[in-house]
């Protein structure tokens, strides 16, 4: 299959995803997607899918101006492609950044899962509020956030997102969310208990996402890294390998 189709599969696996947890605005050359109570992270609140062929500065322009009135710092997700550096040149033009660069990864084989003192299983609403307060805890995510981290958490679950929790004597240390659309999977909120890190429950919840995977019939599964998070040699020790970039432009804070 050629890689711009694989990049399309995973893009648009990656926008469903956030659009359970974001609101979205369709423009006529790019998409946004935002969400005012968690409106200090740009996972949430970023224009993407930008079409090569309509790049002018105009529609940059267009992108930040929406994001001012939200009172959101603009934020913009700019794809491989034939028409990228033109299109960073108008960026930049209009005053904004490159602030990181995000890593698009896929599994190339299933390492064997390792800890058998680690049980990991797929939540029910009941325990929704472990995997909530997880997700806060391992992120280091404001307290003020629970509620609309509540929201999505139930979305997800309507959505049949599939919602891993890792336990060590039934202590809850590690979360993982494995999101199936078009026999793609993503996999995303890859996160553990800071007392429990190294100590291989991250490892043990992407061998389980990735043996789930296959289960729901996927054919490619993705996930996505900051390049700043410096976590690239953790996830190809569990079989993962970049497959492209995409860089994140900010205005100037
Ligand atoms: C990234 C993250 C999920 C890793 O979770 P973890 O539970 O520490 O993962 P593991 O224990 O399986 O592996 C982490 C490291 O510990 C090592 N390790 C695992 N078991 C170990 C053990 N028993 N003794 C010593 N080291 C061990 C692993 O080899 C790995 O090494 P590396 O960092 O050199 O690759 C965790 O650090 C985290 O939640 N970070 C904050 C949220 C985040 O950034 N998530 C990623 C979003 S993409």
């Amino acid at each position: 299959m050629l890689s711009s189709t694989i990049i399309q599969y995973l893009e648009r696996n990656e926008n469903s995803f956030f659009s359970i947890w974001c609101s979205h605005l369709s423009l006529k050359s790019t998409r946004i997607l935002y969400n005012r109570k968690l409106s200090d992270d740009w996972l949430f609140n970023h224009a993407t899918g930008i079409l090569p062929s309509s790049a002018k500065i105009t529609v940059f322009e267009e992108i930040r101006d929406v994001f001012d009135k939200m009172k959101i710092q603009p934020c913009i997700y700019v794809l491989p492609g034939p028409k990228t550096s033109i299109m960073e040149e108008m960026i930049h033009a209009s005053n904004m950044v490159h602030i990181d660069t995000i890593e698009v990864m896929y599994a190339n084989h299933v390492p064997p899962a390792s800890g058998n003192s680690i049980q990991i299983t797929c939540i029910e609403n009941k325990d929704a509020d472990r995997w909530v307060d997880l997700y806060l805890k391992a992120f280091d995510v404001s307290i003020s956030a629970i509620e609309e981290v509540r929201r999505a958490v139930s979305r997800m679950l309507r959505e049949r997102v599939d919602l891993l929790l890792a336990k060590i004597d039934d202590k809850a240390v590690g979360i993982l969310a494995l999101f199936s659309q078009e026999r793609v999977g993503g996999i995303y909120c890859v996160g553990t208990d800071p007392d429990y890190r190294k100590h291989g429950v991250g490892s043990a919840l992407l061998s389980e996402a990735a043996r789930l995977s296959i289960k729901r019939g996927n054919f490619i599964l993705g996930l996505q890294i900051l390049r700043s998070a410096n976590l690239r040699n953790f996830y190809a020790q569990n079989g993962f390998t970049k497959i492209y970039d995409k860089k994140v432009y900010s205005s100037r804070i």
